[in-house]
């Protein structure tokens, strides 16, 4: 059993680059399956998902040859159009290929995703725009399958600004004919990278605030793209510098993509310094409280909440933070109140009473974010503190341990 063994106490100092978007880097990858031509990504992480989906093209049929910092996908050849059950199980993003598939195929299976630990996770805004382009939807045996001798451009307006369903949707919409209009869409740094790789390909996309118009093409090229840099990870190293009173630099980051957690920072009373693609964020000796919503871009992220949590956890007095995306954000809480912290729960309101410091316990990740937020309540906590269930940790931060250690933190990892 893997796990982190963290001793806390230590101020983070130095500076530290983070890695491409893993949220970026799943619908590129998916999205060389609209193309027989080679697409080149670089700034790829090396990521247990990126691992799953580039598994998952190779099952389809698609050629992948991965280098040390990018990849090469060509869905040349004869692609399957049923998409591997343990990948998609592993992994939601992978019910992305659903929209390419059919739109290069004509036919596409793909097994449902289910829910997971953060939320239901319904997948209805996904094939109400499938549908809208025209394609037939039918479930079968825990699969959806869908059908369409070709799709046609249609207006489509979200009840919701879903990541995932405006990605699948405007993937389907480059290849359809004629027009697709997709009001009320998702405008997360990831979704306009997704759009500007696409125009890379011969899509012609534009978008006007949550509006997008994609003129299809009857055929996509090959393209070579850099990622974007990954907020997440790079909020998370911030977040880790400031719970320890530390001093940290990211560097290869976009500070306009943190925006929302930065002004949280600077009202928190942390020090910020922005110099082109570095943020320097000095952490408050004791944070000041503050209130948050998490809510699609440019809202605060709700892949920030775990983190920020960690971090309010310590403060002079009581935060607020309300999940509004996702129902199920709150595993991790249990971990956090187990090391001293007073989180109190009234429905999708989190109310986070500041304590005067942590202990180490032994806890086990959740998920992803969640598991993140263990490690920086750790890096903070009196004492030792063992993280358990690295593989959640692991689909989201390359290396983690690694880039902390880098910045002065007192942390190893344990391969028992
Ligand atoms: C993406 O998930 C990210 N994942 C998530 O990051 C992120 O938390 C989320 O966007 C929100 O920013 C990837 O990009 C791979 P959504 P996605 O569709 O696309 C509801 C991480 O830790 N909804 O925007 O699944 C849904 O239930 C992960 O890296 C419907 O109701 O998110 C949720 O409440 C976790 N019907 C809300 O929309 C649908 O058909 C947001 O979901 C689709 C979504």
């Amino acid at each position: 059993m893997e796990s982190y063994r963290i001793e806390g106490g230590a101020p983070l100092s130095g500076a530290v680059r983070v890695d491409g978007a893993k949220n970026a880097a799943l619908p590129a990858c998916i999205a060389s399956l609209l193309t027989d031509e080679r697409v080149v990504l670089h700034r790829v992480p090396q990521l247990r998902d990126v691992s799953t989906i580039l598994y998952t093209l190779g099952a389809l049929g698609g050629r992948v040859v991965r280098h040390a910092d990018h990849v090469s996908i060509s869905a040349c050849g004869s692609l399957s159009e049923e998409a591997d059950a343990y990948s998609v199980r592993q992994m939601r993003a992978s019910f992305l290929v659903l929209g390419p598939l059919v739109a290069r195929l004509g036919q596409a299976v793909v097994p449902l995703p289910g829910g997971c630990a953060i939320g239901r996770r319904p997948i209805d805004l996904h094939l109400d725009g499938l549908k809208a382009l025209g394609a037939r939807v039918a479930e079968k045996e825990g699969a959806v399958v869908v059908t369409a001798e070709r799709l046609r451009g249609a207006r489509i307006e979200l009840s919701y600004p879903s990541v995932g369903a405006t990605e699948q949707i405007l993937m389907a919409a480059s290849l359809a004919k004629g027009e697709t209009v997709i009001e009320n869409g998702a405008v997360e740094p990831e979704v306009e990278d997704l759009a500007r790789l696409l125009r890379k390909m011969g899509a012609e996309i534009e978008v006007v605030d949550r509006t997008y118009r994609v003129a299809g093409a009857s055929r996509l090229r090959g393209a070579e793209h850099e990622l974007i840099p990954d907020r997440m990870e790079a909020g998370t190293l911030l977040l880790a510098g400031a719970v320890t009173g530390g001093s940290v630099t990211v560097a290869g980051c976009r500070s306009d993509h943190l925006a929302p957690l930065l002004g949280l920072l600077e009202s928190s009373g942390a020090g910020l310094t922005i110099d082109g693609e570095m943020v320097t964020v000095r952490g408050p000796v004791r944070p000041l409280p503050v209130d948050v919503v998490t809510a699609p871009h440019p809202g605060f992220p709700t892949d920030l909440h775990p983190p920020l949590a960690a971090y309010l956890s310590l403060a002079a007095g009581a935060s607020s933070l309300v999940e509004a995306v996702f129902e199920g954000r709150f595993a991790y809480t249990d971990a956090l109140c187990a090391m001293g912290a007073r989180i109190t729960r009234t429905g999708a309101a989190l109310t986070i009473g500041g304590v005067e410091s942590l202990n180490g316990r032994a806890v086990a990740a959740t998920d992803i974010r969640g598991g993140a937020a263990m490690v920086l309540a750790g890096l903070a906590a009196d004492g030792y503190t063992t993280v358990t269930q690295l593989e959640h940790i692991e689909r989201g931060y390359a290396r983690l341990e690694e880039k902390l250690v880098s910045l002065g933190a007192r942390i190893e990892r344990d391969d028992e």
